[in-house]
């Protein structure tokens, strides 16, 4: 010991085991270490067994690390609208959710298997002090790092460093592929339209797309004319092709298409009118055409004032002036509502030469026109 009797000469040191050391460490500290003996015999059958509970908890991690990746490169995430693979589809974002949480509530899992029944108790009482460590105080803190190394049981298990290797490497992996995911996938270039800013009003093979009354029947095709709207009314209308009718699974279907109502107007003759640049030919004549979705959050625009010519969100009160493009003019709503082109056919029917040309509803990063 030194010579005021309080810290051990370099001697004493030396002669000190990890163990004894550790606790030295401790002592100098003002920790008291109540519990720290081994929960099982070092290498015993206890200890096995539970390194073996760990490990399959890492394993699990690896495999749903493993499942997310795959599911992320492989799994078909292009919009289809109907059938089978879009059914398969609709799954590519749970199936990401429910890999990723099952690797990392796994990995959770075992750390605390772990923690529970491989590593000792290391039960402490520490006072506070204050001021920088002495020498030896570096020393023996070293020291118990090494002791908690060895009380974890990696050294000893080869099983156990290489599945919390395994399984920190994974993890590791599944954030670096949804960094770099962008390089590995990019969603905008794909063989037909980008399905982020597609809608039902684009038909993908020509077939003329129809404006259809929602009637509340679901089965039920009304078709639109012109003659149908008295001025200053509203109509919510859906897309329709021909090919649809006799399709009852399609033609419900395509009425809960979210990004695909949209709302026809009939202005009054005289009503003065500003058109959007580049989208001057979407009317025809007093008939206007808007997507139903707000701009803001994406709830579907209701109400339409007459006198003002405002569309009116009942969300967060965002009004649309329908006589200017639908610009927003009150509210959060930043952007207008997108404008769909309208044409009518040899019998009198209207329909959507083309889906919009901008995106629509809210959240996107841009607004720049689709060529
Ligand atoms: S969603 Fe329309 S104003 Fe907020």
């Amino acid at each position: 010991m030194s010579e005021d009797g309080s810290t051990p000469s370099e001697r004493d040191l030396d002669r000190m085991d990890v163990r004894e050391l550790g606790r030295l460490g401790a002592h100098l500290d003002d920790v008291e270490v109540v519990d720290d003996s081994p929960r099982h015999e070092p290498g015993g059958p206890g200890e096995r067994r539970a390194i073996r509970r760990v490990a399959a908890w890492f394993v699990l991690s690896v495999l749903g690390a493993i499942g997310f990746v795959v599911v992320y490169v492989l799994w078909p995430w292009q919009y289809t609208s109907t059938g089978p693979q879009e059914t398969l589809r609709s799954w590519f974002t749970p199936m990401l959710g429910i890999t990723f949480a099952i690797s990392v509530l796994a990995l959770a899992m075992g750390l605390l298997e772990w923690s529970k029944t491989v590593a000792p108790p290391d039960v402490a009482i520490q006072q506070r002090h204050d001021g920088p460590s002495p020498p030896v105080a570096q020393r023996t803190f070293a020291a118990r790092t090494v002791e908690i190394l060895e009380q974890t049981g990696l050294r000893r298990s080869k099983l156990l460093r290489r599945t919390v290797l395994a399984a920190g490497t994974a993890f590791a992996g599944i954030l670096a592929v949804t960094a770099l995911g962008s390089l590995i996938r990019n969603p905008w270039r794909s063989e037909g339209p980008a399905p982020l800013v597609t809608t039902e009003w684009h038909s993908p093979d020509g077939e003329r797309t129809y404006l259809r009354m929602d009637t509340g029947d679901p089965h039920s095709v009304t078709l639109v004319r012109p003659e149908d709207m008295v001025p200053g009314g509203l109509l919510t209308v859906f897309p329709f092709r021909e090919s649809m009718r006799g399709d009852p699974e399609k033609l419900s279907k395509i009425l809960r298409s979210a990004d695909s109502s949209v709302i026809l107007l009939r202005f009054a003759p005289g009503t003065p009118v500003v058109e959007q640049i580049g989208q001057e030919d979407f009317n025809l004549g007093g008939l206007y055409a808007y997507s139903k979705i707000c701009t803001h959050m994406g709830c579907p625009v209701s109400l339409f004032e007459q006198t003002t010519l405002r569309i009116l969100c009942p969300c967060h009160q965002t009004e649309f002036q329908a006589n200017e493009y639908a610009r927003a003019v009150f509210g959060p709503g930043a952007r207008p509502l997108p404008q769909l082109p309208l044409a009518v056919d040899e019998r009198g029917y209207l329909y959507a030469p083309h889906d919009f040309i901008e995106p629509v509803g809210p959240g996107f990063w841009s607004r720049e026109p689709r060529g």
